[in-house]
């Protein structure tokens, strides 16, 4: 079940980074984040503002040639990176035992997530990252599947929208 589309306008990296930043405040244990979009769009951008909203201090670059790479938060809930750019068949992801992320008790975030769209959760949160003509402009669409996203998505939304027109970031406070 899919949800409505809900669409923000970020002008900078570090506006796509808090925007993550103010998601990692909604995340429970087992959540799945599925990220799309051209090289270069955001992705990894927006999964360093989650792991720092996240508590997690260690720099987050994709995981190029593991498939994942796995932080813990300081609340001590896992955090897995997959970055599935390379990936040739859903098989390689059967063989590292995906389910065991997806469906784990940890915060999942998978770069190129439509890859593995078969083998995603029923409730996870879809955000598709856009160039627009303008360089340092991103379209950024949050598309909220299952119960789980339904009203947590639009939550998330109106509070950055507050936060980040006042220039609060979540760090600060
Ligand atoms: N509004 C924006 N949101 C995210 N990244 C932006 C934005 N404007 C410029 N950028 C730049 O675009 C690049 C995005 O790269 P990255 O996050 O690695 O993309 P991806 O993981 O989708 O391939 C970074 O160099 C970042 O600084
Ligand atoms: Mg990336």
């Amino acid at each position: 079940m899919q949800g409505k589309k809900l669409i923000v306008l970020t002008k900078s990296s570090s506006e796509t980074q808090k925007l993550a930043e103010m998601l990692a405040l909604f995340l429970k244990t087992g959540d799945t984040i599925s990220l799309t979009g051209d090289l270069g769009a955001g992705k990894t951008c927006f999964t360093q503002g989650l792991a720092r909203g996240l508590g997690i201090d260690r720099k987050i670059t994709s995981p190029t040639f593991t498939l994942i790479k796995e932080y813990m938060s300081t609340s001590s809930l896992p955090f897995y990176h997959f970055d599935v750019y390379r990936l040739k068949s859903l098989q390689e992801m059967l063989d590292i035992g995906y389910e065991e992320y997806f469906f784990g008790n940890g915060i999942t975030v998978i770069e190129w997530g439509d890859r593995v769209a078969p083998l995603l959760p029923d409730d996870f949160l879809e955000i598709r990252f856009k160039r627009l003509l303008k360089e340092n402009v991103r379209e950024i669409d949050i598309i909220p599947h299952g119960e789980r996203w339904k009203e947590t998505a639009e939550k998330w939304l109106k509070k950055s929208q507050k936060d980040l027109r006042t220039g609060k970031s979540t760090s600060e406070t």
